[in-house]
């Protein structure tokens, strides 16, 4: 079929995947036995087969876009383990550990340490309470980074050293968005969606700076952490509650690509949070 956009706009949005590289942890001891986030009720169960047939589903989905997927050995004792993208950053082969806020999840940032010294990375241990991913997000050039209930903004800085790279700081401001990754989802080096209530005044102001062309996601859409997403550059993974914003991104040329994990909402994650990306 031929377009009926001028060539200058269909260029424009076209978009390229390009392949990457994940480090996922199987959902094997994944369940709520704690609440250290507003989405947690130990009092409903968790249906643990499903669990695992949502995350396989999630891998497979990586796989068949052509990306490499390695993983961690889930250790048992550890429920939110599922969620890998909380144990480290990783910044052209920098690899900067985790500290977790809550004593229940502190032991994975060792298993994190591990997998990556075994994989011959150099790592840095953290000195400041930093959760990996959930509130570090890499942006073409730009770390942002998330403060007010899990990472120390004292580990902005950190960060920056570490990764070698420039930070911006935001301010998380509603719990059930208690990570970075929960109010912002990374679409390519110079776009992203989020949710601007989510956000104190100062830093919604920053976001609108920095990216004046940002996806404003509904609450309705967010409220599924539909901004959990992965992006290939191309195709985003992300919950396939948030139909909206499925079809915002649609609209922006990129290709949206659903995956239902209602079994690790309960815990609070997403598509985003199982995923750690390895960037060489
Ligand atoms: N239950 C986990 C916690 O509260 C969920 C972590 C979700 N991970 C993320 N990257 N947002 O720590």
């Amino acid at each position: 079929m031929t377009s009926v956009l001028p060539r200058s706009v269909r260029a424009a949005t076209e978009r390229r995947a390009t392949p990457r590289h994940y480090v996922m942890c199987p959902p094997t001891y994944f369940d709520v036995t704690y609440t250290i986030n507003p989405w947690m009720d130990p009092t409903v169960p968790v249906d643990k087969e499903r669990a695992m047939a949502q995350w396989s589903a999630l891998r497979d989905t990586y796989l068949q876009l052509g990306h490499r997927v390695d993983l961690l050995e889930p250790l048992p004792g550890l429920p939110d383990m599922v969620f890998a993208a909380n144990g480290a950053t990783v910044v052209g082969g920098r690899v900067l550990g985790a500290r977790f806020r809550h004593p229940q999840r502190a032991a994975e940032a060792e298993a994190h340490l591990a997998w990556f010294r075994a994989a011959g990375f150099t790592v840095v241990e953290a000195e400041y309470v930093n959760e990996g991913e959930g509130d570090l997000l890499v942006v073409g050039d730009v770390v942002l980074a998330g403060s007010g209930f899990r990472t120390d903004p004292a580990a902005h800085r950190e960060a920056s050293i570490v990764l070698g790279r420039p930070v911006i700081s935001l301010e998380l401001v509603d719990p059930r968005f208690y990570h970075l990754d929960t109010a912002i989802a990374v679409l390519d080096d110079t776009t992203i969606a989020w949710l601007p209530a989510a956000f104190s005044p100062a830093s919604q102001e920053i976001v609108r700076r920095s990216y004046p062309d940002a996806i404003e996601a509904s609450p309705a859409d967010a409220e599924v952490l539909g901004l959990n997403a992965v992006s290939d550059g191309r195709h985003v993974v992300l919950p396939a509650a948030a139909t909206g914003l499925a079809e915002q991104i649609a609209e922006r040329g990129f290709v949206p690509v659903p995956v239902d994990l209602s079994e690790l909402l309960k815990a609070g994650g997403g598509a985003k949070c199982c995923t750690l990306e390895v960037r060489a």
